[in-house]
C-alpha cells in the first residue's frame, strides 16, 4: 500500500487518538513497529482561525514518517484551508475523519454524522482534495446505525474520488464502542470496491490480523490495543514474518518503558497535566506485574515526575534477576 513515497505491504498503523496519538506516542509505536501513524484529529475551523490547541495537533517530525495529519469538520471551505495548513506541516497524507461518533461532532454533521449524508461527505472529501497535493485517505464507521449500513456506496463513491486509502472501523456510529466490530464488511468492501482497505476495531491478536486479511483488508490499524502495549505492532510483524508468537516484552522491559514514556508524555505536555494525563498507561505497560495494583494506586497519587520515577526504579530494584 502506498503512503506518499512510502508503500508498505501489510501496514500495521497506529489509530488516530485523541489525546494519545501526540507526537511522544506516534514516535514510540514507530519504534514498537507501526509502519504508519497518524495525528490525532484537528477540527478544520479552528485550525483555519489559528487555535494554537488545534494547530499543535499538525506538527509532526522527519522521523515519525509515514505519518498522516487527520482532520475533521464539514464545512468545505475550511477543510479546504486546513488542509492546506497541514499539508505545511510536511505529513505524508491527509486522513479525513467521517467516523467520530461522539455526540456533540457527530450530530451536527461532522465526523460520522457524514454518513448521513453521503453527496456531503463527497463535497468535504473533495474540498480537502482541492486544499492538498497530498494524497487523501478517508476513515470511517460502516454506517449511522444497523439499518442504515452505507459503507458499500462510501467506499465505491471514495475510490471514484480518487481516496487513495478507506479506513473501516466495523462498527455503526449508534453503537459507539459497544458489541464487537463486523470484520465480514471488509470482504464486502472488498467485492464492489478495489480501493486500498485498512481494517479497524477490536484487532490485537494474530488471529485477528489473520482474520482481516483474509477478509481482504490490505492492512489493519490499532487503536486501544496500542494505549495498552504499544509492542503489539512488533509481535504482530513478527508473527506476519515467522507464524511465531512473540512473548509480551519482560517486565523490567516494561517499566523502563513506562519510565521514558513518562519523561516524553511530560516533557511534551508539561506538569502536572502530562502525569495525570498519562496514568492510562500505567495498567497495560505493567500488566501481571506483582503486587500491580498497590503500585498503580502508589503511581496515581504522585504528581511529580521525579517521585515516579524513583517509585519505578525502585520496583525494578525489586524484581527477581530474569527481568520478571
Ligand atoms: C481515546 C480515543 C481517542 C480517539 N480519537 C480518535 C480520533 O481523533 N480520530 C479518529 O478517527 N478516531 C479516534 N478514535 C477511534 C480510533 O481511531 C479507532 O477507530 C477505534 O478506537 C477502534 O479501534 P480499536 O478497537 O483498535 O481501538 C479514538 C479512540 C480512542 C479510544
Amino acid at each position: 500500500m502506498k503512503f506518499g513515497e512510502f508503500d508498505i505491504s501489510t501496514p500495521l498503523c497506529l489509530a488516530p487518538m485523541e489525546d494519545v496519538s501526540d507526537p511522544p506516542f506516534r514516535r514510540l509505536c514507530r519504534e514498537m513497529g507501526a509502519d504508519v501513524v497518524y495525528t490525532e484529529f484537528a477540527h478544520c475551523e479552528a485550525v483555519v482561525r489559528e487555535v494554537p490547541s488545534q494547530c499543535r495537533k499538525l506538527a509532526v517530525s522527519g522521523d515519525e514518517r509515514p505519518v498522516g495529519i487527520q482532520l475533521y469538520g464539514s464545512t468545505e471551505g475550511a477543510m479546504a484551508d486546513a488542509a492546506g495548513r497541514a499539508e505545511a506541516e510536511g505529513p505524508d497524507f491527509i486522513d479525513v475523519n467521517c467516523g467520530c461518533w461522539v455526540k456533540k461532532i457527530a450530530n451536527r454533521g461532522d465526523g460520522a454524522g457524514l454518513l448521513r449524508d453521503l453527496p456531503k461527505m463527497a463535497r468535504v472529501v473533495e474540498a480537502v482534495m482541492r486544499g492538498t497535493r497530498l494524497p487523501v485517505t478517508v476513515k470511517t464507521r460502516l454506517g449511522w446505525d444497523h439499518d442504515s449500513i452505507v459503507i458499500l456506496d462510501v467506499a465505491r463513491m471514495l475510490e471514484d474520488l480518487g481516496v487513495r486509502a478507506l479506513t473501516v472501523h466495523c462498527r455503526t456510529r449508534c453503537q459507539g464502542y459497544t458489541g464487537r466490530a463486523d470484520w465480514s464488511w471488509i470482504a464486502r468492501i472488498r467485492e464492489v470496491s478495489a480501493i486500498p482497505l485498512i481494517a479497524n476495531g477490536d484487532i490485537t491478536t494474530p488471529a485477528d490480523l489473520r482474520t482481516c486479511l483474509d477478509l481482504g483488508a490490505d492492512g489493519v490499524m490499532i487503536g486501544r490495543g496500542a494505549i495498552h502495549s504499544p509492542w503489539v505492532f512488533r509481535t504482530l510483524r513478527h508473527w506476519l514474518q515467522t507464524g511465531e508468537p512473540l512473548p509480551e516484552p519482560p517486565l523490567r522491559q516494561r517499566v523502563a518503558l513506562t519510565a521514558r514514556h513518562l519523561v516524553e508524555h511530560v516533557a511534551y505536555h508539561g506538569a502536572p497535566r502530562g502525569v495525570f494525563s498519562f496514568r492510562k498507561h500505567y495498567a497495560g505497560y505493567l500488566k501481571g506485574a506483582p503486587h500491580i495494583a498497590q503500585l498503580r494506586r502508589e503511581l496515581v497519587q504522585l504528581t511529580e515526575v521525579g517521585e515516579i520515577l524513583a517509585r519505578l526504579d525502585a520496583y525494578a530494584a525489586e524484581l527477581p534477576d530474569d527481568g520478571e
